[in-house]
């Protein structure tokens, strides 16, 4: 399959359905407090996602079982919502979300700490998470290779004393939610595919504070660092364009 390149009018659409995703993120972001369960955050979408006309990206895709995917601390991704899930003091959960309306898909993820007491540790785990997203976005330039945003993520990250994960990556996205090319957190500059206008790349560096190593848990989900340590998860949907990059998840 190849890459499919968006019209003006298509990303004007991904644009409503990445605004959606931001409503949502933005309405969880105030949702989430010690006491609260990752099942909360998943009720609170599902009625924010309603509210809002929208459908819910990942119920279904591969026979995932929620709205979101909810990962606290040690969990990387893909963390499913339960009512035993309680977030304490201290914690961080990411948080990731996909909407489809009108057939085009928005997908986007941040990570929150739970209250004021993270450690100095945690609060920079999250800053680099997310800054390194946007030195990626910083290469959605017409021309360029994936390998360049791979390369920017990585640098940044590793240049901060942390590892990004090899076995999840970013991806295009459009009418589907997964779509060509894949977008690693790593690589070589001038490496993959060149960008070309019209493409949507799903950017979402998820950045360990020890060790790169994940493995799955017995959910056949939940994806967790193998060192025990912290994972953050920042992820936006950006089109090509003659202008730049344009963040479609705003
Ligand atoms: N943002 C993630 C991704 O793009 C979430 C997918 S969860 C799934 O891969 F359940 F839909 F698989
Ligand atoms: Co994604």
């Amino acid at each position: 399959m190849a890459i499919v390149c968006k019209s003006a009018a298509e990303i004007e659409k991904m644009r409503h359905s990445g605004h959606i995703v931001r409503q949502v993120l933005d309405h969880l972001r105030t949702v989430v407090a010690p006491g609260v369960s990752t099942m909360d955050l998943e009720q609170a979408a599902d009625r924010k996602m309603k509210d809002l006309g929208a459908k819910p990206a990942f119920k279904g895709y591969y026979d995932y079982p929620c709205v979101l995917c909810t990962s606290i601390n040690e969990e990387i991704v893909h963390g499913i919502p339960s009512s035993k899930r309680v977030l304490k003091p201290g914690d961080i959960v990411s948080i990731d979300c996909g909407v489809v309306v009108d057939g085009y898909y928005g997908d986007a993820a941040i990570t929150v700490p739970v209250d004021d007491s993270i450690t100095p540790e945690l609060r920079k785990l999250l800053e680099v998470t997310e800054a390194s997203l946007y030195k990626g976005i910083q290469q959605v330039l017409i021309g360029n290779a994936v390998g360049d945003v791979g390369a920017a993520v990585q640098e940044f990250v590793e240049g901060n004393g942390f590892s990004v994960v090899r076995e999840f990556v970013g991806h295009g996205i459009g009418t589907r939610l997964h779509e060509e090319p894949q977008v690693p957190n790593f690589g070589m500059r001038g490496h993959g595919p060149r960008l070309r206008e019209g493409m949507v790349l799903a950017i979402e560096p998820m950045v360990n504070s020890g060790q790169a190593g994940t493995r799955v848990l017995d959910d056949k989900w939940t994806a967790v660092t193998v060192d025990g340590s912290y994972s953050a998860h920042f992820e936006h949907c950006v089109a090509v364009t003659k202008n730049g990059p344009v963040i479609l998840t705003q």
